[in-house]
Formats: structure tokens, sequence, C-alpha cells
């Protein structure tokens, strides 16, 4: 399928390519001086004592959650409402989860109430999910994690470079975590950062990346050690050179790609307004204190428009689209581990939710494409 108009689309050019042709000149490919560097400018761009880059935002949710100890017989309230690495992280410690239901159809982040409603003795720390970049009610939701002890982790996977009161997202909890998935604002194809300001969090976190070794063959090669000793059953949860020579030159671009994000989903604001899709988030752009990163652009269809018609009426005129999410707690490994739960919030927007084409590349004739397609699209209804 060759879309006119694709759900999402790289920023890529020549620097990209350039950045790594230098790894592979340098001749030093796995984590080295180019991942350090990528470290420290992702911390000095985030104001964030330390950067620790990974393999992907899965293993830097499942190395958050070790680095906080959690483990067997503890519980981590989380969203349903977000991709299920955020909950598999938490099941890959031998702990469980508590999904807590979001706000409601115009803003799709987790409910501080619900998770105050979640806790019982076992829960040790709740997971949030700044849903496409919009921040969820961080200060309501640390004043409960703190009256009940609770660390407080963000999956800031389509976060880079958000903020909220002049604090970036990820750097808010005791741990952030973010994606560089090939769609991601910040792409390098695979690849995570995690970020926090406690040194011991950084210290386990280094060791359980690779291996529990206490040095890297990095290490060794500059004639920093000639040995190493295993402290903890670790990973291999490493990035390599040229992930994080592509993520160096993303970061460059990282401000300007999300400031023609946040135009592109003001337009498209203003060009749906007076259809009869529901606009989550719709003017976030004006709300003062907050710095979306403007991920994704999520509709939500009325009740009479069926959504694979809609879907596939677009798909006709060439636009991609997706749903984010299917929730979590009702795929059927969750559905058998947890039966019965219900999250009216959740599944209402996951139910009615489609996510249009939003990328910082997106020129004005794809944007129409997309605009003019939708009352097409809309007027399909079911029969
Ligand atoms: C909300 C959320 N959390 C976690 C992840 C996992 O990220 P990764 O693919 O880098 O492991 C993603 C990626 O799609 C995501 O969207």
């Amino acid at each position: 399928m060759v879309w006119r108009v694709p759900l999402a689309d790289l920023d890529y050019g020549p620097e990209e390519n350039q950045a790594v042709l230098d790894v592979l000149n340098s001749r030093w490919l796995t984590m080295g001086a180019v991942t350090q560097e990528f470290e420290s400018q992702f911390a000095a761009i985030l104001g964030v004592k330390h950067a620790l880059a990974v393999s992907n935002a899965t293993v830097a949710l499942h190395l958050a959650c070790l680095a906080l100890g959690i483990g067997p017989g503890d519980e981590v309230i989380v969203p349903s409402l977000s991709f299920v690495a955020t909950s598999n992280a938490v099941l890959y410690t031998g702990a469980q989860v508590r999904f807590a239901d979001i706000l409601g159809s115009e803003e799709l982040t987790i409910s501080p109430q619900e998770i105050e409603r979640s806790i019982t003795p076992r829960t040790r720390a709740v997971i949030v999910m700044h849903y496409g970049g919009y921040p969820c009610r961080m200060a309501e939701i640390q004043e409960i994690a703190s009256r009940h002890g609770l660390a407080v982790i963000e999956d800031a996977a389509h976060s880079p470079g958000a903020s909220l009161d002049g604090r970036f997202l990820g750097t808010w909890g005791e741990v952030g975590c973010f994606s560089f998935f090939s769609n991601k604002n910040l792409s390098t194809g695979e690849g995570g950062m995690l970020v926090t300001n406690r040194d011991e969090i950084a210290e386990k976190v280094r060791l359980l990346r690779s291996h529990g070794m206490t040095s890297l063959t990095w290490d060794r090669y500059q004639g920093h050690a000639y040995s190493y000793d295993v402290v903890e059953l670790g990973y291999n949860y490493r990035i390599d050179e040229i992930r994080s020579a592509l993520g160096l030159v993303q970061l460059r671009k990282l401000n300007s790609n999300n400031t023609r994000r946040r135009k592109i989903s003001e337009d498209y604001w203003k060009a749906l307004q007076s259809s009869s899709l529901s606009l989550p988030f719709k003017d976030w752009s004006e709300k003062p204190g907050v710095s979306s990163s403007y991920h994704i652009f999520p509709v939500l269809l009325p009740e009479e428009v069926d959504r694979k018609t809609f879907i596939d009426s677009l798909r006709d005129a060439g636009v991609q689209t997706s749903i984010h999410y299917p929730p979590i707690h009702l795929f059927s490994y969750y559905r058998n581990r947890y039966p019965n739960i219900q999250l009216p919030h959740t599944e209402y927007v996951a139910s009615h939710e489609v996510t249009l084409p939003l990328y910082p590349t997106m020129e004005a004739s794809a944007f129409e494409t997309v605009v003019q397609a939708i009352p097409h699209a809309l007027s399909k209804q079911i029969a």
C-alpha cells in the first residue's frame, strides 16, 4: 500500500546519513563516545542529572521498575489507554498491575482520583503516560504519590521536548522513559533514554543495562580497565553508536519539529471544529503552563459513525490512520490475567478514537487531503 498521506514520516536528511557514515568510519559501533555525547546533550536539554541511553523505551521502563526495587508481591498502578509496554514492564519484574481509568474524552491521561482509588497496601509506584505528549496532572499525582509513599515513573515515550509549568516531562517523577522508535518525535529506528535526578537509580540502571558488569568494552578499549566483575543479574539493554549518532542529529531538530507539529495540530483543530468529531486536548496550545510535543492527533468519532467504515473511507482516499490505543486490559493475555476490569472512560475513548496523520514534514497539500476526506468518511453512517 502506497499512502498519499502516511500516518507518520521521518524528518531525515543528509545530516543523518553523514552521522551514520562518521560512526562507520570511526570503526567503533557499540556504546562509546557518541552515546556518551547523546546522553550528556539529552540531560543538558532536560535539565536532569542523569540520562542513560538504552535499546528502547520498553527496557527503560523495565529498568525503572527494577531500579526502584519493584518485584513479586508489589503492585504498580498504570493506565490501560497506553501501549502494552507500559504494563508489560511491570509484569517482567514479577509485580502486578492495577489499571486506573483516564480523566475523560477531552483529557486522555490517567485520572489522579482513579490512581488514589486504586492504591492498596501493596502499591509501590504509579506509571503515568503523557498521551500524545500532553502532560498528565503531575502536581496532583505527585501530591497523592508522596502522601502514600509511592514512586512516580513517567512513560514519556511520546513526550521528548514537552514540558509542564517550565519543567520537562520525564523529569517530574523518580524516573522518565523516552522512546526513539521510528514513528516517534525523536527517531533512531529503535532506541530509548532513561532520565533521573537520583544518583543511586542511575548507578543501578548503568549496571543493569549491561549485564551488571563493572566496566564496559569501551572502558577497556580506553585503557581504563582490563577486567570486570558482575555484581547484579543484568541484561543487554544497550544502545549502539549508530543510533546515538542519529539521536544527536534528531535532538537538534526536536524543537523546530515540535513547533511544526503544534502548528499542524492547531490547523486540524480549526479545520475540524465544526465537524461532528470530538477533539481531545483541543486548543491546549493556548493552555497556560503546557507545552506539548504534539506526538499524535487523536479524534473521537460520534456514536452514529462506524469506525471501520470511517477508516476504510480514509484509506480509499490514500490516508493512513491508526488507533491509540486498543486498551491493555482488554487484550486476551491481560483479560485472562485480570478478568472483570471495567474502565468506562478508557473503553469509550478506545472504541471511538482514530489517529490522523501528523508529522513535521507534512505538506499543506497532504493536510488538505486529510481534511477534505473527512466529511465524506463521516457521512458514511451505520446502515
Ligand atoms: C506510550 C508508549 N510506551 C512505551 C512504548 C515502547 O517504546 P519502545 O518501542 O521504544 O520500546 C511506546 C512505543 O510505541 C509507547 O507509545
